[in-house]
């Protein structure tokens, strides 16, 4: 009986996992799986999908026993304000979770011979700085800059990105045969993501998406950070295009195995002025939050993405004036009403 060849999504319903399954399903069988049902919408241009949790290892022993996984995208995580009230769960979600699909990915090349991509979407929160002036004296980082996150989620981010790299490269290195794992693990740290159709929930560059639907939805919204705030974001279908674009890159092009992307970087204030010129009436107040502000502080301001574009020909489509008048506007508006 030969098991149906798949490329696996964890955390299928989240944010990103919706505009990731549709792209990805023109092309591909996809296995969605995620910690609830998946909804319909998305079920029925999947292959198939399961309900279970990425922890539960029986679970993950009956998805093999019948589905061949050829890729793995494995977006299921804990983002960061949330894990900052549970960081034990957060480690596990995050960290044995991925070590569990790393296993996972190295049984399957096993069984049919070929490497296995692993996307991992990590993160800004990988980065850390220890304080505001910090950030600003250290600018335009690279992905070797200011590697200290103070959250356990940007921990997490890292060491996941580590293991990948552990995994890809080292696997057993000391074991008398030579053991090449097959797991061919690629990453990109992403900015804060925006999207029209999902409003993310327990990460803490959620003021961004949170103050445009809130308006749209005619209600008044009290920002947790101050407006000069500055943070790196990108539109969601860029983001689902780097994800697509990473995954198809030649491997002899690629020299690292994170990568930043950037798109665009508005303070606060200036994506709240954005807002409110589309939204006239809009009710935003400015009601920062001591400490989620300071870890919103501990992030770049902004990423270099030299690599990506060189190595993948990353590049974004959007700039943060198309984002708003192509593709956020109008599907906001036509999702809430004009
Ligand atoms: N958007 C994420 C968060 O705020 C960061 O990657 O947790």
């Amino acid at each position: 009986m030969r098991r149906k060849p798949v490329v696996l999504i964890t955390g299928a319903s989240g944010e990103m996992g919706h505009g990731l399954v549709s792209q990805l399903a023109k092309d591909h069988d996809v296995l969605a799986l995620d910690i609830k049902e998946v909804e319909p919408e998305l079920s029925k241009m999947c292959l198939a999908t399961m309900a279970g949790d990425i922890l539960d290892k029986h679970m993950l022993e009956r998805l093999v026993s019948e589905y061949e996984i050829h890729a793995i995208f494995h977006l299921a995580a804990l983002l960061s304000t949330r894990s900052e009230f549970t960081p034990e769960t957060a480690h596990e979600v995050n960290v044995t979770g991925t070590m569990n699909l790393l296993k996972l990915a190295v049984e399957q090349a096993r069984w049919h011979g070929k490497p296995v991509k692993f996307l991992f979407p990590s993160s800004i929160a990988a980065y850390g700085t220890s304080s505001l002036e910090a950030k600003i004296k250290a600018g335009r980082i690279n992905e070797d800059q200011c590697l200290e996150p103070i959250s356990m989620y940007g921990c997490n981010k890292l060491y996941c990105e580590h293991l990948g790299r552990y995994y890809s490269r080292h696997y057993r290195q000391l074991a008398a045969e030579s053991h090449v794992s097959g797991v061919d693990f690629r990453s990109i740290r992403f900015p804060g993501l925006i999207s029209a159709f999902t409003v993310p929930s327990g990460g803490t560059s959620d003021y961004g998406p949170e103050m445009l639907h809130a308006a749209a939805q005619e209600a008044p919204y009290d920002c947790f950070v101050r407006e000069d705030t500055r943070i790196p974001f990108m539109a969601m279908p860029d983001a689902i295009d780097a994800l697509l674009g990473l995954m198809a890159a030649p491997v002899e092009k690629l020299t690292t195995q994170v990568y930043n992307i950037a798109a665009f970087n508005p303070s606060a204030g200036e994506f709240a002025e954005l807002v409110k010129k589309a939204y006239p009436q809009a009710k935003i107040q400015f009601v920062p939050d001591a400490r989620r502000q300071a870890i919103v502080d501990s992030w770049p301001s902004d990423v270099d993405d030299s690599r990506a574009r060189r190595d993948w020909a990353f590049k974004n489509e959007y700039d943060l004036k198309r984002a708003f008048e192509e593709y956020l506007l109008p599907n906001i508006k036509k999702r809430y009403g004009a």
